[in-house]
């Protein structure tokens, strides 16, 4: 069955979000929106918790979100113990994400990445399988990291 992708945004990823709503549900694919619904303001900390509790909760298995730079988001949603959020800019690091690091979340910046790169780092973090191996072993540390 295919999986199923939620994804949030604040105001300065609204754009950018809706564009990858729309081409992802024309491509056949399952996605729960969490808005916002047009660029009225938005904190992104409460859209990346939304997110996180999403994914905690089941309603999805993988997550996207978007803001202008996309470091909010990744510092918000990676206070999040289950998730592993990647900040990227081209679909090589996209790609070196799920590979390496298992990413469950892929974070875009509306304001410093164009729609049709953005395109191709979903496209290519929804294809591409873990590598597993050394990097389960690397991942699994992080599974125990906590704050000492
Ligand atoms: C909103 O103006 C902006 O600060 C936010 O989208 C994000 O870039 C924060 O990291």
């Amino acid at each position: 069955m295919q999986e199923k992708i939620v994804i949030a945004s604040d105001h300065a990823g609204f754009q950018m979000k809706a564009y990858l709503v729309d081409l992802l549900r024309r491509g056949g694919h399952d996605v729960l929106d969490l808005g916002p619904a047009d660029e009225t303001p938005v904190d992104y900390p409460d859209q990346a918790a939304a997110l996180a509790h999403a994914l905690r909760d089941g309603r999805a298995e993988k997550g996207i979100l978007i803001c202008g730079t996309g470091i909010g988001m990744s510092i918000a949603v990676n206070r999040f113990a289950f998730i592993r959020g990647a900040l990227v800019f081209t679909p090589e690091m996209a790609a070196l994400a799920r590979r390496h690091n298992n990413a469950n979340v892929l974070i875009l910046g509306g304001r410093t990445t164009d729609m049709a790169t953005a395109a191709a780092c979903v496209e290519t973090f929804l294809t591409t399988e873990f590598e597993g191996g050394r990097h389960a072993r690397r991942v699994a540390k992080m599974e125990v990291i906590n704050n000492e």
